[in-house]
């Protein structure tokens, strides 16, 4: 690690991430969706000669206009902004790799944007056929950009063998292929086009329930059929493609999914038997209500209400899905090559032998003098708790906070000093038993620095400085 810590109370700088990233992810799905529900509609509109459809559709292109280039471009540069500064060690990696990859996707952005803009600026200006081919451009090169990201963000889960035997050898770019089409690569790419698709769904069918169903009954009633030919079948699909991909996901991390059933209750990590269980039963319900409320009888007074019903039900079952993907890289940033606090594994055993802080660059040297002092500062009368402090910012800051998110002062309560010592044990041996090994990675570095941030864990839960005497 050579980079100082983004500290950020309460919530943690892994939530600022993953709290604009799931803006972003569904934005950026819904843009894509929205690319294929464009010029779709439009080809069926004109075939069956509806103005009235056409009429509509151009809103709808403004509105995809706004929310891919304001919003969609906004939140993407939010998530580059809060991972270089939460985790600049994973970021580095995955620039350095995907350098190529992120310049290609940067390239179809720009053809993305731009055939938007020209679809919505040119409508009714140009031929019907050569409008409905800019809106396919668009489609096209917004699919492509998920193409492009899936294989690096597959990339975070499952490396695959042939990168992680190169990592650190600086022949890394001779996996590049095998790492872009890694073992999760093609599941997860039906799994988000199917997500794209939902969204795209949702947006029809909030749309049309916004019709007035006294006044235009037809238009009404067509509009719905045509949502729900999105929904259903892509909310069907999503949980078998979900399936497949689980099953391509190691199994020691897939292991983590059951780790709730077996620990309920005992503080453990949960949260993802639950998100497996939240998504099952929301994507259930979307499915029920979709095709219970629109059927041609009901389509008519199916208001605005029900609508925004289903697109909240749609938008819990995308999100956990979403966040459960990203819990399961745990305790990896890259699968099995880079821990979450950007400790690689390959650096344990050399860290536990030489120091963790040893060679942090922000170290002030009057600090490192008195931890370098014969005695290791381990007779001192006062503990060393600025070093237990930077060994905690260092390595479990990453996913923990003192007071808020994952707090350690409630994780701790109850535990004293020799309760804290045998946990940091724990984390420290990393035995192949440990219960925590599924989601936390090996607390590393020396003896001396090891008791340091036992000290200053103990200190934050007693609320004083008072440590007990070492022997
Ligand atoms: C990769 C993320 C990650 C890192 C890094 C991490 N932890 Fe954790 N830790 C977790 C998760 C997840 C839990 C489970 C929390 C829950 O059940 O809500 C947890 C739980 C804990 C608990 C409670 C255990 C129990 O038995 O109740 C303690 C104590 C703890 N961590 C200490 C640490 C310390 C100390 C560090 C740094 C050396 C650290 N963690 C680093 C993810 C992490």
């Amino acid at each position: 690690m050579n980079y100082p810590v983004w500290d950020v109370p309460i919530l943690g700088s892994g939530l600022v991430i993953a709290l604009i990233a799931i803006f972003h992810v569904f934005i950026s799905h819904f843009a894509v969706g929205g690319g294929f529900y464009l010029p779709m509609t439009e080809s069926l509109a004109l075939r069956k000669g509806r103005n009235d459809w056409l009429a509509e559709l151009k809103k709808h292109s403004k509105f995809f206009l706004v929310l891919t280039g304001v919003f969609g471009a906004v939140t993407g540069v939010g998530i580059w902004f809060a991972i270089g500064n939460a985790n600049p060690e994973a970021t580095s990696t995955l620039i350095h790799f995907w350098v190529f990859a992120w310049g290609i996707e940067w390239v179809v952005f720009l053809v993305e944007l731009s055939a938007l803009a020209a679809y919505f600026y040119l409508w009714g200006r140009v031929s019907n056929p050569l409008h409905i081919r800019l809106g396919w451009l668009y489609a096209i090169a917004a699919w492509l950009s998920l193409f492009l990201i899936n294989g690096i963000l597959t990339f975070m889960l499952t490396p695959g063998q042939a990168w992680l035997n190169a990592a650190g050898t600086g022949n890394e770019t001779f996996s590049f292929w095998a790492a872009f089409f890694n073992p999760t690569f093609w599941p997860s790419l039906i799994v988000r086009t199917l997500i794209c698709l939902t969204q795209a769904g949702v947006f029809a069918l909030v749309t049309a329930s916004r019709i007035d169903g006294q006044r235009q009954p037809e238009l009404k009633t067509e509009m719905t059929e045509w949502a729900r030919r999105w929904l259903l079948p892509s909310f069907l699909l999503l949980p078998i493609a979900l399936f497949w991909y689980l099953a391509e996901v190691p199994a020691a991390q897939r292991a983590l999914l059951d780790l709730g059933n077996s620990t309920v209750g005992q503080g453990l990590f949960t949260l993802l038997s639950r998100l497996k269980l939240v998504f099952l039963i929301s994507s259930a319900a979307v499915v029920a209500a979709v095709y219970l409320f629109t059927s041609k009888r009901n389509a008519v007074g199916f208001g605005l209400g029900s609508a925004l019903g289903v697109a909240a039900m749609a938008y819990v079952s995308i999100g956990s899905m979403e966040m459960l993907r990203e819990m399961l890289r745990k305790p990896y940033v890259v699968g099995q090559h880079m821990f979450s606090n950007g400790v690689r594994k390959s650096e344990v055993a050399r860290m536990n032998r030489d120091g963790y802080l040893t060679n942090a660059a922000w170290v002030r040297p009057e600090e490192r003098a008195r931890w370098t002092s014969p005695d290791h500062g381990q007779n001192s009368a006062v503990p060393d708790l600025s070093r237990g402090e930077l060994m905690f910012r260092g390595q479990c800051m990453a996913c923990h906070t003192l007071d808020g998110y994952r707090g350690m002062r409630k994780l701790l309560l109850g535990r004293d000093h020799k309760g804290i010592a045998n946990l940091i044990a724990v984390l420290h041996t990393y035995s192949d038993d440990s219960p925590y090994r599924p989601f936390m990675p090996p607390l590393v570095g020396t003896t001396a620095e090891v008791e340091a941030l036992t000290d200053f864990l103990a200190a934050q839960v007693s609320g004083t400085n008072s440590v007990p005497n070492k022997p």
